[in-house]
């Protein structure tokens, strides 16, 4: 069975360890969007990995993984990552990682313009500075470099030139900044592209091939990062949702039965946008530090907050989820009272639908009594502490969508089945 896994919130909701985990049961995984602006963690054998770009998939000898059409790739990033996981000990070669020829590059231009932009904004957005936004932007205008044509020196130069044709004079006249000389970037980034051209290919081709295969698909970012379903303007530049699977990742047509959402127990946000069940104070310095919310990418603190199920209701819908991940249930573990938002308000009214717009939006609270337990070393749901089971008991209830794991620890192995069978 084919499965897209995304997450339901705002990002960093563990992906990383669940793709890792799910994978067992896959041959190809999938990276159909976004670039380094995420961060995927994997505690595996007491050592950490940080996956910005390659699918956490690479951890497991025997599966194919995928960069597909809808990401954005740094070059020195995808490198760097190799270099990461070749020291490990994990083999990385033209067998076990494709690229697709149609992904697009990001330039040093895209990473400075996105820094530049963001000082001058009003409305800022918070980005990672990874040059998401400007690499994205370029692809639409159509003036971007594709991996096909970054290996390819002739076409490169040609594109390159362009390019800083175009942009040097904005840099000068609108940010007062020198721009780019075209050979010193020229001369660095060829030496970059060969060292990738081994894993370039067509992989729509590739995909067609392999089409009796398993596939899992892994989302990047959260649904409420979505460039249209997300808290616009405060969102990434791609399209996160499960619908964007196979587009982003250029594959025929096949079924994607299983669509799994992954969320934290509680939530998270980084950057700037609207929370509304958002934390300040002791709550929130606990949250941040027993769940180490600062970024896997920029290590910026996180926003923290309750879990907020209307949020999580609306993501159900925006990607028609049929399976429920939760994540980080433990560091829930020594707070006496838990609150979910179940409904909003606005000007004193409660809201029936899903706003347009979350900004002076008030959450609607139900309380649970909290376990004051570690759950970590647990093995099986039904030795949860009662009051842990009463609050996923009640979420599942509520989205009306069953869970099937939950994770209760860092490592790979702390995760639980919720019923029998599960996989
Ligand atoms: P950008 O994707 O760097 O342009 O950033 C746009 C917004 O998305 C900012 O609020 C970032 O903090 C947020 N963002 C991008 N990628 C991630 C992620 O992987 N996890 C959490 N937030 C992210």
């Amino acid at each position: 069975m084919n499965t897209v896994l995304v997450g339901l919130q705002w990002g960093d909701e563990g992906k990383g360890k669940i793709i890792d985990y799910l994978c067992r049961n896959v041959d190809v995984v999938v990276r159909f969007q976004g670039g380094n602006n995420a961060g995927h963690t994997v505690i595996a054998n007491q050592k950490k990995f940080v996956f910005h770009l390659i699918p956490s998939g690479i951890l497991h000898k025997d599966k194919i993984c995928v960069i597909g059409q809808g990401v954005v790739v740094d070059p020195e990033v995808l490198l760097n990552e190799i270099k990461i996981l070749k020291k490990a000990g994990v083999s990385v070669s033209s067998k076990n990682l494709k690229i697709s020829n149609f992904s697009h590059i990001i330039m040093p231009y895209h990473r400075i313009i996105d820094s530049l932009r963001e000082q001058k904004r009003v409305q800022k957005i918070g980005t990672t500075k990874r040059g998401i936004g400007p690499c994205y932007k370029d692809r639409v205008s159509r003036c971007g470099i594709r991996m096909g044509d970054f290996i390819d020196k002739k076409s490169f130069a040609f594109k390159l030139k362009d390019n800083l044709r175009e942009k040097n004079p904005i840099f000068k006249d609108a940010y007062q900044q020198k721009g780019f000389k075209f050979s010193s970037v020229y001369n660095k980034y060829s030496k970059l592209a060969k060292k990738i051209k081994p894993f370039v290919c067509d992989t729509t081709e590739y995909f067609y091939k392999k089409q009796d295969k398993k596939f899992l698909f892994e989302g990047a970012q959260g649904t409420f990062l979505d460039i249209d379903a997300g808290t616009y303007p405060f969102v990434t530049s791609s399209s996160v949702v499960a619908s964007n699977a196979l587009l982003g990742s250029g594959l025929p047509f096949v079924n994607l039965k299983k669509r799994v959402g992954v969320a934290k127990a509680y939530t998270t946000r980084v950057g700037e946008g609207p929370f509304p069940t958002e934390l300040k104070g002791k709550i929130l310095d606990y949250l941040q530090d027993e769940g180490g919310e600062y970024g896997a990418t920029t290590g910026r603190p996180r926003r923290c907050g309750w879990l907020d199920l209307a949020l999580l209701k609306r993501a159900i819908k925006v990607n028609s989820i049929n399976r429920l991940i939760i994540t980080k249930l433990d560091v829930l573990g020594n707070l006496a009272k838990i609150k979910v938002c179940l409904k909003y308000k606005k000007n004193g009214k409660i809201v029936k639908n899903f706003p347009y717009s979350l900004e002076k939006i008030k959450p609607v609270y139900k309380e649970f009594k909290g376990w004051n337990k570690d759950i970590s070393k647990i093995k099986n749901f039904s030795r949860l502490p009662k009051e842990a089971k009463n609050y996923l008991n009640f979420i599942e209830k509520y989205l009306k969508v069953p869970i099937s794991f939950i994770s209760v620890g860092k490592d790979r192995e702390e995760i639980l089945k919720k019923r029998r069978g599960e996989n």
